[in-house]
């Protein structure tokens, strides 16, 4: 096996191994370092996305879908449930094993497309515009040389200042996906994507689950009108969020977690948890790289600092994902990977940051695209805003899910779509037609004007498009 390669990655998430497929495709002689271990000790590439992150995250939220569906959800079907019970194991054995499917998918591509695998842990030994060397520290150390070096390190979640991860009674995203009782009650510190997404799956199983956001607006950077619809649809369902507090002193007991914080009132309160999630962001991850040993510039913020097209300050050194700026999503990470890989082949890959989706996985699912309403208004845009609600869609009615609705934002002259904005039923799976669209810049008219099939949620967006020249037809 030859350890001189065109193009080393290092770090096997999204980012990471798309970028070794792509570069590998290309005909470059790839291979892919990644440290991640099973519980066996075992490579389990994928990263946070496949092991931490995208994919248990899913797998429970669709389970605890499933749980509420057959508790809640069933008897206005007309289907009675009788002995209901919850396996607690099984669900979580279940996750497991759609995590382990998606590590084997991952070698099984290396295999397919010839990247050579490392397992371990990769890092800098010296490098300059004629190549790097790189050790891999894992089971075995070795050493290996690359003319080009892409890294994909990805990420980790942000503690508290003075209040770090046990994963027992303080838990980061890798805690909160792998607990083994349903806790009592749940405190959950940050009402981000992750707060709102592992809320949702502890309440359905039963926790009584209380969030604490420091921010005055609930899900802020969402368009206002869609943020304010999820809060009064989530808060139905049972989720308590406080918004506007300051945490403050965290104690750990035997077996519960106490915190203290100030509400948006500024009176003091206390909350006292079996279990408590903290869910504030996330920090990139260049921990062992050695990027100091070789001159690899990070930004104040601890990012690999890079240009528009993922360039490091050292020649062909690249870096992509959430280890470099914007946002901390999956699809971004792959995104930049297959365009790095397509530069270093003197392609001109390309990734467009303005349509690039966002999904919160929720029941109702919130999913945008492009520009909200209140980012028009601060750029002193004119536009033209059409909305639709599921009430007035007939397959959502079938569904038994009538919750959200579909808002268009378009251009006042020219009517190009400039953002669409979604809480509903599969909101994940309708948003695609609007990137789809932005990609090609279409108006509002184009998606108005284009037949959808019926019944389907899709006719929701369609009729959006149309209430933006005011002209719904089933609303
Ligand atoms: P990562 O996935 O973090 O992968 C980095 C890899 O590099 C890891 O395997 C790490 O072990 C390895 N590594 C690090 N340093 C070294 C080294 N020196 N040598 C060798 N290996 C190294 N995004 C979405 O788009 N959709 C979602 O639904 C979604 N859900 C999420 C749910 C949760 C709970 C969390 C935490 C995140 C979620 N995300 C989601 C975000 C998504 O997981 C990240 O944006 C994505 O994983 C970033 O990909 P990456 O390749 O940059 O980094
Ligand atoms: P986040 O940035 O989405 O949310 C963090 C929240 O915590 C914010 O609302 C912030 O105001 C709040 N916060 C920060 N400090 C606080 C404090 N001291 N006290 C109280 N609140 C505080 O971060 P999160 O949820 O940790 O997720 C990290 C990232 O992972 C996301 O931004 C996203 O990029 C990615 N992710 C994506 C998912 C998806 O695409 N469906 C799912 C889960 C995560």
């Amino acid at each position: 096996m030859s350890k001189n390669f065109d193009v080393v990655v290092i770090g096997g998430g999204p980012g990471g191994y798309i970028a070794a497929i792509r570069a590998a495709q290309l005909g470059f002689n790839t291979a892919c370092i990644d440290e991640w271990k099973n519980e066996k000790g075992g490579p389990a590439p994928g990263g946070t996305c496949t092991n931490v992150g995208c994919i248990p995250s899913k797998a429970l939220l669709q389970s605890s879908e499933h749980y509420e569906h057959a508790s809640h959800g069933f008897a206005e079907h007309g289907i009675e449930v009788k002995g209901l019970g919850l396996n607690l194991e099984k669900m979580l054995g279940r996750k497991n094993t759609v995590v382990k499917q998606n590590n084997d998918g991952i070698l099984y591509l290396f295999k397919k497309n010839k990247v050579t695998f490392f397992h371990g842990r990769g890092s800098f030994t010296k490098g300059d515009a004629n190549g790097y060397e790189i050790k891999v520290a894992g089971a075995a150390e070795e050493s290996i040389t690359a003319k080009h070096v892409i890294i994909a390190t990805g990420s980790n979640a942000r503690a508290l200042p003075g209040v770090p991860f046990d994963e027992q009674l303080i838990l980061s995203n890798t805690g909160a996906l792998a607990i083994t009782e349903v806790p009592k009650k749940l405190g959950v510190i940050g009402a981000g994507v992750i707060g709102l997404e592992m809320g949702s799956v502890w309440r359905r199983l039963g926790a009584e689950v209380t969030v604490l956001e420091a921010l005055p607006a609930f899900l802020g950077a969402v368009d206002e009108q869609i943020a304010k619809e999820a809060q009064k649809l989530l808060t139905k369902q049972g989720l308590n969020v406080s918004l506007g507090v300051k945490i403050g002193e965290i104690k750990t007991g035997k077996k519960s977690v106490t915190v203290e914080y100030t509400d948006a009132k500024g009176d003091a309160q206390k909350g006292e948890f079996d279990k408590l999630i903290v869910s504030i962001g996330r920090t990139p991850n260049t921990i062992g790289l050695n990027a100091e040993g070789v001159g690899l510039k990070l930004d104040e913020r601890g990012f690999i600092a890079v240009d528009g097209d993922c360039k490091t300050n050292l020649p062909n050194v690249w870096a992509v994902g959430d280890v470099v700026r914007g946002p901390m999503l999956a699809h971004k990470a792959e995104e930049e990977g297959v365009a790095v890989a397509e530069r270093i082949a003197g392609q001109h890959g390309h990734v467009n940051f303005n349509t690039i989706p966002w999904v919160i996985y929720t029941s109702p699912e919130i999913a945008w695209v492009g520009k909200t309403e209140q980012q028009l208004k601060a750029d002193g845009v004119q536009y033209k805003a059409g909305t639709f609600p599921f009430l007035a869609n007939g397959r959502a009615r079938a569904l038994g899910d009538t919750s959200g609705m579909v808002k268009f934002l378009a251009d006042a002259k020219t009517d190009e779509i400039l953002g669409v904005h979604i809480v509903g039923p599969m909101a994940s799976e309708l948003i695609s037609e609007a990137v789809v669209a932005m990609e090609f810049r279409a108006s509002s008219e184009d998606i108005a004007r284009i037949c959808h099939a019926h019944p389907s949620l899709s006719e929701a967006t369609k009729e959006a498009a149309l209430a933006v020249d005011k002209r719904s037809l089933n609303f």
